[in-house]
């Protein structure tokens, strides 16, 4: 790999057309289930809200949402970790929604799932606002991580190793996420 971005990637994990065909299924999936009252009150009359988790979540909800075969409406929200070392796992809004989601369904979109405290976070935050349903979607999955127990409803890939990924929107120290793939970075990268 030449290009300087790409030469601290150890290996790809999931090449961009990997995430796309699985992004396809997805798609297919959630707008099957919510068309079929599976899920959704009234989806024809009140389409789901799909709540995008930046900033890593960015594009997989661009590609997501445009595979999904009903109507639905998207919006976005910011949280981050505090990362002051005194409340571990503690999660602070940093954007919230424009709209209110009383008595919708809210899908949540993640790029990752790792300790599980964000989207806990999200869970308790948007179900204070008494949404009709809730279900999370995401790209990645790290069970083997989880510190909290989360409900995660559509899961891409299930990953089973620790190694540190970056690429299509997730990042190390605000970098690599416009990488079109899911990769492994270089340990020695890890610390530059
Ligand atoms: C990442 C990812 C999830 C969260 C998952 O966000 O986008 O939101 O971590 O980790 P958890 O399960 O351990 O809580 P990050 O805090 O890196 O911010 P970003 O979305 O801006 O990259």
């Amino acid at each position: 790999m030449s290009a300087p971005m790409e030469r601290n990637v150890d290996r790809v994990l999931f090449t961009a057309e990997q995430i796309a065909q699985r992004t396809r299924e997805l798609g297919a999936t959630i707008g099957r289930e919510y068309a079929a009252g599976d899920v959704g009150r009234d989806v024809e009359r009140r389409p789901p809200i799909a709540v995008c988790v930046l900033r890593g979540a960015l594009m997989f909800m661009a590609d997501l949402v445009k595979s999904i075969p009903i109507h639905i409406e998207y919006d976005f929200i910011c949280v981050a970790s505090y990362g002051n070392g005194t409340s571990p796992g503690a999660v602070r809004l940093v954007k919230d929604l424009d709209r209110s989601i009383h008595g919708r369904d809210v899908l949540i979109i993640e790029d990752i799932v790792d300790t599980g405290h964000t989207l806990h976070y999200m869970t308790r935050t948007l179900l204070a606002r008494e949404p009709a349903s809730i279900r999370a979607c995401t790209l990645l999955d790290k069970p083997t991580r989880r510190e909290v127990d989360v409900n995660v409803d559509y899961v891409g890939f299930t990953l089973d190793s620790d190694a540190f990924v970056v690429g299509y929107g997730m990042d190390y120290r605000g970098l690599y996420r416009n990488l079109p793939y899911i990769g492994v970075l270089k340990s020695e990268a890890l610390h530059e």
